[in-house]
């Protein structure tokens, strides 16, 4: 049997920690941390400990780490969108096979950097495009490139943030500034731009792209609203960006299930917005609703230093940036965007990415010369559905166990899978390469720049413009 593939992380954060450090703690034949590097001290011991990592294996910053000779084969790089450059290269330079958090980088000259130092280095850097791993995009792609759709013509897809998503991490949180962090289309999208070039297997020829920040401006604030949710608000019953009714009261989760299909979800999603502390005394009893509670812990963990001590959450709201109104942030990303495409086949492609959705989920639209493909992958929905044109014959396929798959449709679980199999000389491959994963990024970047200046990008030109940057 092969020993476990051993890696170093950086960053015990959301993803880091919770992700693929709970990965590695949940499958130790396949993956076992023995080196972390994180500046929260809370965070760097927690995990340590977790993980029985010795305290000379226990570094402040990434810098301390890879200063040190090679400490295992892989680094996980989970940093924050601008912090992935400097400890990938460093990775990459000290002779790791680095599993980097997507976006790549935050800037385009970062991005063709980190591609050329993986060429030139010859090491694996495997960006997380995790939907990808998913069954659901696994069965789009086998679908359309089977031929059954015949020749493909349009595609419409759709990645509808939901509004208390969009509240929470491009109004109030860490991806509300594309100057701190990267424009939404990057963030939140590199993802759907990776499907959409995986799955056709073509490359984009053009693209333009229009979208803004409409609603989540100080004009569009309810009269007399403070600059606080906790400040006596005048609409705190009725705002749906009401900060204790996300953070406190876990609305969203419980409204999401009360929209559910299965009846048992219903009932606890009704119960849930009518009085949550009973559904948390029933989840000491019954462990399958113990998940709603690690959600907002999740939620808690990342805007209040004790997410268990409610006074502690209350003091985030407070004072820390949770608490603020949605309509008084210093946000500038945009809360809608649309990019349209033209791929080498001919394809035309649009991608509808905006934060005013009732729930999370990528809903997509295939046609072709000989069928259509629908789709929907969502919290609470995962389905497809090829309609044939002669005749009359509809194949639905339903997924339901993505919902229950854990997070990202499953997608976390099996990137880590793929990762481990392919540096372990397993048969599953990474799916994707570096040069592979910039695609979307260069595609996400042009849309920008298309959006800003109201112009139709060249992807040729756009390419061979941009990998010169690296050379810099
Ligand atoms: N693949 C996906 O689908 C997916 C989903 C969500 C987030 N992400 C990406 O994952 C990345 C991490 O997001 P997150 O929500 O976990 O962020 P986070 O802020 O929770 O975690 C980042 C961690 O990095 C630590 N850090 C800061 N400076 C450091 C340094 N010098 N050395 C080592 N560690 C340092 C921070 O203290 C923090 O604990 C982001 O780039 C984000 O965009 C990817």
């Amino acid at each position: 049997m092969t020993a476990p593939l051993e890696a170093v992380l950086v960053g015990a954060g959301n993803r880091g920690a919770d992700v693929y450090g709970a990965w590695a703690l949940a499958h130790p034949d396949q993956m076992v941390i023995t080196a972390v590097a994180e500046p929260v001290e809370g965070r760097r011991r927690a995990f340590a400990a977790r993980h029985g990592i010795p305290p000379e294996r226990q570094f402040t910053t990434w810098e301390d780490l890879f200063a040190r000779p090679q400490l295992a084969r892989a680094a996980i790089i989970a940093t924050q969108d601008q912090m992935h450059t400097g400890p990938a290269l460093a990775a990459l330079k000290a002779g790791y096979d680095v599993l980097l958090e997507k976006p790549m980088a935050h800037r385009l000259d970062e991005c063709i950097r980190l591609v050329q130092a993986a060429e030139r280095t010859g090491r694996v850097l495997q960006v997380c495009h995790v939907l990808r791993y998913t069954d659901f995009f696994r069965r789009v792609y086998e679908i359309v490139r089977s031929g059954r759709l015949g020749q493909v013509i349009t595609v419409s897809h759709r990645e509808n943030v939901s509004a208390l998503h969009m509240a929470h991490s491009y109004v109030r949180g860490n991806w509300r500034r594309a100057d701190e962090a990267s424009p939404m289309i990057l963030a939140k999208c590199c993802h759907d731009l990776d499907l959409l070039y995986w799955i056709l297997g073509q490359r984009c020829v053009r693209l333009s792209s229009v979208g803004g920040l409409t609603h989540f401006r100080p004009e569009n604030a309810p009269p007399g609203a403070p600059d606080r949710c906790l400040e006596g608000c005048p609409v705190a019953e009725s705002c749906p960006f009401y900060a204790p009714a996300l953070y406190d009261r876990a609305e969203p989760v419980f409204a999401a299930l009360a929209r559910a299909r299965k009846p048992v979800y219903r009932l606890i999603g009704r119960l849930g917005l009518r009085d949550p502390q009973a559904v948390e005394r029933l989840a000491g009893v019954v462990p399958a609703l113990q998940g709603i509670f690690e959600f907002r812990r999740s939620v808690r963990a990342i805007i209040a230093e004790d997410p268990d001590d409610p006074e502690s959450v209350h003091r985030a709201l407070l004072n820390g940036p949770y608490g603020r109104c949605v309509y008084h942030c210093d946000n500038d990303v945009v809360d809608h965007q649309i990019v349209a495409m033209e791929f080498e086949g001919g394809v035309s492609a649009s991608l509808t990415m905006h934060g005013h959705s009732h729930e999370e989920g990528r809903t997509l639209r295939v046609d072709g010369s000989r069928a259509t493909l629908l789709g929907k992958l969502s919290a609470s929905e995962a389905w497809l559905e090829i309609h044939e044109h002669r005749g009359v014959a509809v194949e639905r396929i339903e997924m339901a166990g993505e919902i229950e798959a854990g997070r990202h449709g499953g997608g976390d679980d099996r990137l880590m899978t793929a990762f481990v199999a392919a540096l372990q000389g397993g048969e599953q491959a990474p799916l994707t390469s570096a040069r592979a994963s910039l695609e979307s990024h260069l595609m996400a970047f042009a849309a920008e720049q298309a959006r800003v200046e109201g112009q139709v990008i060249e992807m040729d030109a756009f390419r061979a413009e941009a990998e010169k940057l690296g050379e810099r």
